[in-house]
């Protein structure tokens, strides 16, 4: 089989993610990778001995042989290569959000949407097994009519004042992925919504929200989002689940990132799935990129700029409608400074700051 050739700009832990993913694929090969730290060259080429390292990106854009670009960088730098991509008539896997800002999002969407060329966005639970188990069991209809979709992603994760900063507080930076996965499996554009979020610590952006209304077609969402939760407790732990409820049945998720477990319960039919989480599903997007270029038809299922940015900007909507009424402070400055401290020197947990060299 014919591999295809993909050039990688910006190589942090996602980057990484997509290299490792590829190799592993067969299918795909990672032709030339930009990072900008050029400290950090001789660990890529160590990792990847076939490709090539630079950076400067346009060596990336104007390579013929080159099929598809993976935007691994940060935000801010997206929405300039999306329209080298195009304009040099390359297929894109852009990581989320699309660009640094709603309107930037949707010229990207724009960019994208007026050309020939294939996009996805890395909305990784739309990838995953137990989105789509969810979402069969919804559509059998053995749940009854569709009422309410609960999310909750609780982790003690990536902290105020760390990480992707500029890509907004937790309930957009990692919530986004919770407002999209809820549209998916709602099948309906989003309608009334009210927030409460908290400023834990007193940071300047609350770090736990939840959300809740209604989409176009009358199901109800909440969705509760945060990173803070035990950032201090002795032994971390989490709570993420996914719960549906119909008018006859239900069908819910829940995972310890190595395993997640779904369990229907429809009017004739009881299952229990136990399988592993699936990471990032990385393999997956690639698999699906991969179908959409060799067959010439973008694969429906593969998410689309426009979903990232309306995901990216109902996150927003949701922390404005926040910021709009009481937001309550609890905790205090001293406690993020003792988090952002056992962060620094943190070994196993969640939501790790990358450490360099990493494999
Ligand atoms: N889809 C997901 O689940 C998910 C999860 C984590 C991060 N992300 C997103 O992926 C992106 C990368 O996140 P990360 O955790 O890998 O960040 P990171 O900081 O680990 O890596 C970013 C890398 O890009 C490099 N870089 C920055 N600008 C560049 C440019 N113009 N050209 C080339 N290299 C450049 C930096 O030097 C750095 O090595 C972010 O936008 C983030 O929001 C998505």
């Amino acid at each position: 089989m014919k591999t295809i050739k993909a050039g990688i700009i910006g190589f942090g832990r996602m980057g990484g993610f997509y290299l490792e993913a590829m190799k592993k694929s067969g299918r795909w090969e990672a032709k030339t990778i930009c990072e900008l730290d050029e400290s950090r060259h001789d660990e890529i080429k160590e990792r990847n001995p076939g490709g090539t390292v630079t950076a400067d990106e346009d060596a990336i854009f104007s390579d013929p042989e080159i099929e598809v670009v993976v935007l691994s960088a940060l935000a801010d730098s997206r929405l300039d290569q999306i329209r080298k991509a195009v304009k040099a008539g390359k297929h894109i896997i852009a990581e989320k959000p699309i660009s640094d800002t709603v309107a930037n999002e949707w010229e990207a969407v724009k960019a994208v949407e007026e050309s020939p060329v294939r996009a996805a966005v890395n909305l990784y639970i739309r990838n995953s097994w137990y989105l789509q188990e969810l979402a069969d069991a919804i559509e059998s209809g053995d749940l009854g009519e569709l009422a309410i979709v609960r999310i909750c992603h609780m982790t003690p994760g990536l902290s105020p004042g760390e990480g992707h900063e500029a890509e907004g507080p937790a309930f957009h930076d990692c919530g986004m992925h919770y407002v999209d996965a809820a549209r998916y499996l709602a099948k309906g554009d989003y309608n009334t919504m009210r927030s409460q979020a908290v400023r834990m610590w007193a940071y300047k952006d609350p770090w736990w929200l939840q959300a809740q209304g209604t989409f176009d077609n009358g199901v109800v969402f909440d969705i509760t989002q945060s990173h803070a939760y035990g950032q201090l407790s002795a032994e971390q732990t989490h709570n993420s689940y996914i719960d549906i409820i119909g008018s006859k049945g239900i069908a819910r998720m829940h995972h310890d990132f190595k395993t997640a477990v779904v369990e229907i319960h429809g009017e004739h039919n009881t299952r229990r799935i136990e399988r592993p989480y699936g990471g990032k599903n990385i393999g997956t997007m690639l698999d699906l990129m991969a179908e959409s270029i060799e067959s010439g038809k973008r694969v429906a299922r593969l998410p689309s700029f426009r979903d990232s940015a309306i995901a990216s900007e109902f996150a927003w909507k949701c922390l404005s409608d926040a910021a709009a009424h009481d937001l309550p402070v609890k905790g205090t400055p001293e406690e993020l400074e003792r988090i952002h401290e056992r962060r620094r020197t943190m070994t196993e947990g969640y939501g790790l700051l990358r450490k360099q060299p990493h494999k």
